[in-house]
């Protein structure tokens, strides 16, 4: 099968990319590249690379392909605050007309990365079903992601077999690691520092899940029979995986001797707080999704991880592993525009 990974020299992309590579798929990765240097960890680039923004594509990348899995976006909250419109753009406008140009050439199965954060504030203690729940997303990231969401949901038929995958916050190595997401942040807190910096009060539930068992979630939408998924949306997380933040930075303390946890209150109350069912993934997709990791053995692996790349704080803090960082840094060094389009 020849699949096209978009958002493929990312922080997921990476580890997807070579998951499917290995598994014997066909791999194309099209990718506008911005974080295509920030490796902590050597890594056996596709062959059929692409380097291109997603608001060119045309028929041209897509045709004779049998599979998109779609990564590519502007992939956080604050991000996405960045520039909210140039948001709406990339993880609205140009991830609906990409799913357009699939179904009109003929592409089988799109697999979109969704996500969590479109269920934003939610007031009640209730695990968030997928359809039954109300979406509250708050920040830009998070209206675009649940807009296009819907849009590329309503294009199901029969030869356009859709699903969404809606991650709760991943952790684990990548060779693009990120360190601006939650449990990654607080454990290489942790092993860099001696100390966990925890911004909000750590009252706030953040539902995490391991990088691998989300790639054989994303792998299940091209594999897993239509009946079982054309049209659905399913949240990707573990039993029991509704961690407060607070329970998050204990675990991770409990991997540094010694580290000391501190509530710094840079964002004083965090009101992102939900609590996620998996039921309908558990059920549905049990022969194609079963997930390995937790906050204990996912936990140890990142240490070893950190370990072997020798993290440090500088590379922790950096633009290396912080998304937003690295955009401004490519704006400062005008190798971007202000529509965060290459120069190069
Ligand atoms: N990491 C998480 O915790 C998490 C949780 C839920 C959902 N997701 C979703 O998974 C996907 C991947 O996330 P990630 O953590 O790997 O993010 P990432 O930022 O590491 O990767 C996103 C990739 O998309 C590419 N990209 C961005 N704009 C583009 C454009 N206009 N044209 C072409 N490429 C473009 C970037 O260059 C980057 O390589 C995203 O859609 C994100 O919303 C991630």
């Amino acid at each position: 099968m020849k699949v096209l990974v978009t958002g493929n020299l990312g922080y997921i992309g990476s580890v997807l990319t070579e998951k499917l590579s290995s598994d014997g798929y066909d791999v194309v990765g099209l990718d506008t590249g911005y974080f295509k240097d920030n490796l902590v960890k050597e890594t056996h680039e596709i062959k059929n690379q692409i380097l291109m923004d997603l608001r060119d594509v045309s028929e041209n990348e897509v045709d004779g392909i049998d599979a998109i899995i779609h990564l590519a976006s502007l992939s956080n909250d604050p991000l996405g605050e960045f520039n909210p419109n140039l948001t709406d753009q990339v993880n609205n406008i140009y991830t609906v007309n990409l799913a357009e140009i699939a179904k009109k050439v003929g592409v089988k199965r799109f697999v979109y990365a969704s996500t969590q954060s479109i269920y934003g504030i939610s007031n009640t203690s209730q695990e968030l079903d997928e359809y039954e729940s109300i979406k509250n997303p708050v920040s830009a990231y998070a209206k675009t992601k649940w807009i296009s969401e819907q849009k590329i949901m309503s294009m199901a038929s029969d030869d356009f077999i859709v699903s969404a995958f809606r991650p709760a916050t991943v952790f684990g190595p990548s060779p693009r690691f990120r360190c601006d997401i939650v449990y990654n942040n607080l454990v290489s807190c942790a092993y860099t520092t001696g100390k966990i910096e925890i911004y909000s009060d750590g009252s706030p539930c953040r539902p995490i899940v391991h990088i691998q068992d989300v790639c054989e979630a994303f792998i299940s939408g091209l594999i897993a029979p239509k009946e079982l998924l054309n049209g659905v949306a399913f949240n990707v997380g573990i039993m029991g995986g509704n961690y407060t933040v607070k329970q998050i930075a204990l675990a991770a303390q409990n991997r540094v001797k010694g580290s000391e946890l501190v509530f710094t209150g840079k964002y004083g109350k965090d009101e992102r707080t939900y609590k996620v069912s998996f039921k309908r993934i558990y059920k549905v997709l049990k022969d194609f999704y079963q997930p390995k990791w937790n906050l204990e053995n996912g936990g140890d692996q990142l240490i070893n991880f950190l370990k072997e790349i020798n993290l440090s704080e500088e590379i922790f803090r950096g633009e290396m592993t912080n998304r937003l960082k690295q955009l401004k840094l490519l704006s400062k060094n005008k190798l971007l525009d202000k529509n965060l389009r290459s120069y190069v």
